[in-house]
This record gives C-alpha cells, sequence and structure tokens, in this order.
C-alpha cells in the first residue's frame, strides 16, 4: 500500500463523519425555505477546503447563492487543476418513499454495494462525489505535499441551472485560469468496471400552459362543447413524438451530430445487460427511439420529456370540472451541435402551430444548456486513465452519458480548457431520487484515485510542454 492508500485506510472514519456533517445540511437551492441552510453549507465547504489546506479561500456573493472559491498556488511554473462541484442539493420528496430521513445519512449494505452505501439526499449528487476532492487535497497535503497548483469552485446553484455561474466564470477569467478541470458529478459502468464520463447532454426546458375558457365549467353543463384544456394539451404533447418515437418538431434533428458506424460499434462494446437493465426497473422492456440501442438512446440520441403535468381536480372524490388551464414542464436533451436556444424556439414555434382553435398556448423557457464532448486522446485523458489503472488496476472505458451539466460547455467556451468527468456514482445510485445513496467502496476509490491524477497530469504536462 502507497502512504496515500494507508492514510485513507487510516482516516477513513473521520471522512465519512465530516461527509455526514456536510450532508446534514438541508442545502436546497429549489426551495426558499431553506436559504439559511445554503449559507450554512457554503461556510462548511469554505471551511472543509481551509481545513484540508488551501491557503486562500473566498465565499463569492452572487445574486443568488455564493459560490465557495479556495486554492493552492506552490509554483506558478507548474499546473494547476480546477475542481468544480456543487453543494446544493435536489429537495428529496416524496419523503414517505424514503427508508431513512435523507438529512440524516445511514450506512446500509445493498447487494451492488456490498461494503455499505451511503443513503442520504447528496450523498452521490454531489456533496459525497465533491468532497472526495477536498479529501483528496488533504491526502496530497499529509503525504508530500501537492505535485501541482489547484482551485476550487464549488457553487450553489448546480440544480437550479448554474445561473449565476455563468456571470461568475466570465467576471473571473483570470482567477479561475487553469490547465484542466476536474469534475466528479457523473458515474461509472459498475465497481469493476471503470469509465470516464466523455459527453454529457446539453438541455432545454420549458413550460407550458394551455388556457380554455376563462374559468373551471361544469363538465355536464359544458362538456363537449368547448376546448378541454387538459384533453388538448396531452394530444398536443401526444404528438411531439411519431409512431417510431422520433421527435416531430420540425427541425430538431437538423443539427443532430452523426456518429459513424464505426463509433456506433465501438459504443456497442461497453458492457451493458438490458435484462438486468429492465429488471432493475421493473419493467417489462425497454422503450425508445427506432434504430438505435438503449445507450444510443440514453446518451447520443436528443429526447423530449413531459417531467410533470397538473391542471383540473386531483383532490379526493370526483368533481366534474372542465379546467380552465391545463400545465406541463418539458425537458429535451440535446447532443452536440445541437443549440439549446435554437431548440427552445423551434419547440415554441411549433407547440404555438398545433394549439388548435378554441385554447390558448403560453410557453415559458426555463434554463438551458450546450452538450459535451471531449475525445479521450488529449492530456487530460491520459492522465486520468493511469489513475485508474493504479488504483482499479484497469483502465477507464471512455463513456458518454445522458445527464446535463451545462457549465461545462461554458467553462470550454470561456477558460478554454478541457474538463475530465470523474464520476465515480452508479446509476443505480438514485441520485434525485429516494433513498439516493453513494457506495463507501467508490467514496474511498475516489479519495484514492484524485491524487494519482494530479501526479500523472503534472508529468504529463511536464513532459509536453
Ligand atoms: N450530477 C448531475 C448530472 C449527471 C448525473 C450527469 C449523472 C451525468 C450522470 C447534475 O447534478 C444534474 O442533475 N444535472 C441536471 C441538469 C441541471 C441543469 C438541473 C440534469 O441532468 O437533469
Ligand atoms: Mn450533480
Ligand atoms: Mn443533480
Amino acid at each position: 500500500m502507497n502512504s496515500f492508500a494507508a492514510y485513507i485506510q487510516t482516516h477513513k472514519n473521520r471522512f465519512l463523519d465530516e461527509l455526514f456533517s456536510l450532508i446534514r445540511i438541508p442545502s436546497i437551492s429549489a426551495d426558499s425555505t431553506y436559504i439559511p441552510h445554503m449559507h450554512e453549507a457554503a461556510t462548511a465547504v469554505t471551511k472543509a477546503l481551509q481545513d484540508a489546506g488551501c491557503t486562500h479561500t473566498e465565499l463569492c456573493p452572487t445574486k443568488g447563492f455564493p459560490i465557495v472559491y479556495g486554492e493552492k498556488i506552490i509554483d506558478p511554473t507548474l499546473p494547476t487543476v480546477l475542481v468544480y462541484g456543487h453543494y446544493d442539493v435536489q429537495p428529496p420528496d416524496p419523503l414517505e418513499l424514503w427508508d431513512n430521513d435523507p438529512f440524516d445519512p445511514i450506512i446500509k449494505k445493498t447487494a451492488i454495494h456490498p461494503e455499505g452505501a451511503i443513503f442520504a439526499r447528496g450523498s452521490c449528487d454531489d456533496k459525497g462525489q465533491m468532497f472526495m476532492h477536498i479529501k483528496a487535497l488533504e491526502v496530497m497535503e499529509q503525504n508530500g505535499g501537492l505535485p501541482c497548483n489547484i482551485k476550487f469552485m464549488i457553487e450553489g446553484e448546480e440544480e437550479v441551472g448554474s445561473d449565476n455561474l455563468e456571470l461568475f466564470v466570465r467576471e473571473n477569467i483570470d482567477k479561475l485560469a487553469n490547465d484542466v478541470i476536474l469534475i466528479s458529478d457523473t458515474g461509472m459502468l459498475a465497481n469493476d468496471i471503470p469509465s470516464i464520463t466523455t459527453g454529457l447532454r446539453g438541455l432545454s426546458y420549458v413550460e407550458v400552459e394551455v388556457t380554455g375558457p376563462n374559468r373551471d365549467l361544469h363538465s355536464g353543463l359544458y362538456g363537449g362543447a368547448v376546448a378541454n384544456p387538459i384533453n388538448i394539451l396531452t394530444k398536443m404533447i401526444a404528438s411531439l413524438h411519431d409512431e417510431k418515437n422520433h421527435i416531430t418538431i420540425p427541425g430538431f434533428y437538423d443539427k443532430v451530430e452523426v456518429l459513424s458506424q464505426a463509433a456506433r460499434n465501438e459504443m456497442g462494446t461497453i458492457p451493458f445487460s438490458k435484462a438486468d437493465y429492465e429488471n432493475a426497473l421493473d419493467i417489462e422492456t425497454v422503450y425508445g427511439e427506432e434504430g438505435y440501442t438503449t445507450l444510443e438512446r440514453k446518451s447520443i440520441r436528443p429526447t423530449l420529456d413531459v417531467n410533470g403535468i397538473w391542471g383540473g381536480y386531483i383532490g379526493e372524490g370526483a368533481k366534474t370540472v372542465i379546467p380552465s388551464k391545463a400545465y406541463a414542464k418539458i425537458s429535451m436533451r440535446l447532443v452536440p451541435n445541437q443549440s439549446s436556444d435554437e431548440i427552445t424556439a423551434l419547440f415554441t414555434k411549433y407547440f404555438e402551430s398545433i394549439a388548435p382553435k378554441g385554447v390558448r398556448v403560453k410557453v415559458t423557457p426555463h434554463h438551458g444548456g450546450e452538450a459535451y464532448v471531449m475525445q479521450p486522446d488529449g492530456l487530460e485523458f491520459q492522465a486520468a486513465k493511469k489513475a485508474y489503472l493504479e488504483t482499479f488496476g484497469k483502465a477507464p472505458l471512455p463513456v458518454r452519458d445522458g445527464g446535463s451539466i451545462p457549465i461545462v460547455a461554458l467553462f470550454e467556451e470561456t477558460l478554454k480548457s478541457k474538463t475530465v468527468l470523474m464520476g465515480f456514482g452508479l446509476d443505480s445510485d438514485a441520485i434525485h431520487s429516494p433513498n439516493e445513496h453513494f457506495g463507501v467502496f467508490n467514496f474511498i476509490r475516489g479519495i484514492e484515485t484524485i491524487p494519482h491524477f494530479y501526479t500523472h497530469f503534472t508529468d504529463l504536462y511536464q513532459a509536453n510542454r
């Protein structure tokens, strides 16, 4: 065992305790009731960075929640790694589906996590993964010191669209200058199949409102004679996919990146069991766009999904009513070359055009962002690969993921650097869902792997200059 691994073993329980304290702060960015806790979490992250070895930290105010910045610059001629993460979490509801209090973490064994997993909101997305980097800094500092410079930028609005981070990045280009950005906010294939995320999808998110009559009406007196906004909305939504599950919005696919057959064949070699996937979700069969595999559908193809739909009477019993309004929230996951603003505009135009006379339609855009892909041939991927080889004994597979971290494309545009997505979560960790968890193995293995990335990146950087 090298000194990093030995140090981590000795301090493992303290690392977990410290993570638990951070998780206990309910930093839910979407819910204004939790504003004080957002500030509490930002302060706790600042303190953790100081304790781990940052020589300079700042709690940077924004119009929304503060961004935590920290750094340790040891030598300006050495490369600089910028770590990004988020301290905000998704709302935990529905609460009744949790087996424990989402903000009081417990460790439980599961079939996939025989060494135990931390069950709590934010355990994986992203407090647990972000905290691995803070502990990795401590590990390096306590075992010979950093091989290069380090900067941290931990935000509190990732789960609500990172609106203020964009401005912060644009205004602090020099402060954030770096040679590579390192993020752990994605997943890997399995605990014995390490992988690195080489692609993220973009996002366009809209809310739609369909208005019929000026008030809720008696469904007997008026039923049949006026447009029912819920009937209309559901019909409109249903028409957004054709019988092959292609999206029908004109122009939607115009700019979609087309993968070569070779690239698709390569994707086909990624270990994936359709049967396990179906079993884990209790579905008879997968469902999706004709002509694409499940892995392709959930990573390299764009999608359109209703995230929520409401209107009319949903209380106890029956109320005979034609509602005045119906609503839905719709997300579109985008792939390289599609522009989030363009897709939002195409959606809006088309959705308005398919509304029948008798209803009015309003489309309100929410946050969005562009897709990101990295080629697995740069220094940054090579350094990460060497790091995984040391701790997993296997090279990580490059895998394109389906989720979105919109700020990554902006980093490349503004800071001109590549991002390495060293995610240690598993798809089955239930992020955003009840009973979110993060393997203790994954947490520790992450802390072990990260310092090796710093060493190898510094070596490769110096050998290539
Ligand atoms: N960490 C996730 C994104 C993620 C998870 C990417 C797993 C790939 C694999 C992030 O916190 C997240 O939830 N992003 C949102 C988008 C955001 C704009 C709200 C998402 O993907 O829905
Ligand atoms: Mn996240
Ligand atoms: Mn998330």
